[in-house]
């Protein structure tokens, strides 16, 4: 029996898995054995999510069937929309999403995790559901009416038009799509083991996901993008880069949108990410902040790189969102959109070979301690 406490079950082992893998020294990332590389070049999210999902990639019938289903059941139920309605606009939209997501089980209250129909139901709902419910949030709180679903429209470009109330580029949409496919999955981080944790209890999906959720939103996670664009509105210049890492680096602050628990070199999504900012600068103008964002990674590296910390996926991602016009406070909702993929094929791989999850703990407190009456305990005011 393993006695060795390791803050963070850091490189402890939690699950087997055949869904992705990492390789944090070389900067590898794998989804079923095919690298993020072939697949931003070649994928669509939601070929890559049955990728994930289901295992293997998709004959063109089957990729038609799985296209039509998710677009079949992007609308919301009324009751779903006049709940949102009853939200307060200023809340966190990842707050909004963590409520819709497990409202959506109420619709949907009997389990059957043993029927396949109902596990293809449930991952086709949630994936068609969750961009619809991050874009009628943001509508919503901005007084206006949410925009519906076009079935005309692809999933990427459908999410763009519902939020912007326009249909974008074909860049714009291409970019985005690879940005899901970029954020879809990524082994046992901490929203999956959440989310792994939660299905091992055999609950609905519904509710995997909503835990799931909650967990991304967490500034060491998913909520870091949000944090990248604030921190480089708060640096201003090239010149204020030098000096906000020195401060941070004696301050023993984290520098957001760098460091991986895995990752020892530039994440290669990060890689694939810059690349697409250029892509798009390169179509609508240059981000003041990108010449920011690559000053503050010449820095890190000189102070931290032998640390291995390096930029992570969420440091160009808010760069590519910002300039899509997206508010920063829909970063990780985004990311969410993204991460339900990887989300569900953890939950269908938890189920097929479930054991709950019960670790053990190391007690460090006291024993024997007397039950003290409440009138003979010293009152600590006097203390
Ligand atoms: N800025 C400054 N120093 C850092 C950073 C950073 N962003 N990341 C790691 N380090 C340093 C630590 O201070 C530590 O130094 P020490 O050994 O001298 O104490 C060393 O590198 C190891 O870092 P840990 O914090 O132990 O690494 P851990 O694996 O626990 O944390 C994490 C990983 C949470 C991602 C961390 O790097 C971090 O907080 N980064 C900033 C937040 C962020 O960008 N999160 C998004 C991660 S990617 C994702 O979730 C999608």
């Amino acid at each position: 029996m393993l006695h060795e406490y390791r803050p963070g079950l850091e490189g402890i082992p939690a699950t087997q898995s055949s869904i992705s893998h990492v390789d944090g020294k070389s900067g590898i990332l794998e989804y079923r054995g095919i690298q993020i590389e072939d697949l931003a070049r070649s994928s669509t999210f939601l070929e890559s999510s049955y990728l994930l999902i289901w295992g293997g990639l998709p004959t063109q019938a089957e990729l038609d069937v799985f296209k039509h289903e998710v677009q079949y059941h992007r609308r919301l139920k009324y009751r779903i929309r006049d709940m949102m309605k009853c939200f307060p606009e200023s809340g966190h939209p990842m707050d909004a999403l963590q409520a819709c997501a497990a409202a959506l089980g109420l619709f949907h209250s009997k389990r059957e995790l043993n029927d396949p129909a109902y596990v293809q139901n449930a991952v086709v709902r949630l994936l068609a559901k969750i961009p619809t419910m991050v874009a009628a949030f943001e509508l919503m709180r901005k007084g206006n009416d949410p925009v519906q679903p076009r079935d005309d429209l692809d999933y990427a470009s459908n999410f763009l038009y519902m939020l912007n109330e326009r249909v974008p580029d074909a860049l714009s949409a291409r970019i985005f799509d690879v940005c899901l496919i970029l954020h879809a999955e990524h082994t046992i981080n901490a929203s999956t083991f959440s989310a792994m944790v939660t299905a091992s209890t055999l609950t609905d999906p519904y509710a995997v996901v909503a835990s799931a959720v909650g967990t991304l939103a967490g500034p060491l996670h998913g909520g870091a993008n949000e944090e990248v664009i604030a921190m480089l509105e708060e640096i201003g210049s090239v010149d204020n880069v030098r000096p906000y890492i020195d401060a941070r680096i004696a301050n023993r602050e984290k520098i957001m949108g760098f460091g991986h628990r895995v990752y020892k070199v530039k994440d290669p999504r990060a890689v694939i990410l810059q690349g697409l900012v250029e892509q798009l600068f390169e179509k609508v103008g240059r981000d003041a902040y990108y010449d920011i964002a690559l000053e503050l990674e010449l820095v890190v590296e000189e102070k931290l790189g032998h640390k291995g910390v390096y930029p992570n996926v969420d440091f160009y991602s808010g760069l590519v969102y910002r300039k899509l016009g997206i508010p920063s406070d829909l970063f990780t909702p985004i990311f969410a959109i993204a991460r339900v993929a990887g989300w569900l094929a953890h939950w269908k791989e938890q189920i097929s070979t479930n054991r709950i999850f019960r670790p053990t703990q190391i007690y460090e407190g006291l024993h024997g301690q007397r039950y003290i009456p409440i009138d003979k305990r010293p009152d600590i005011w006097d203390k």
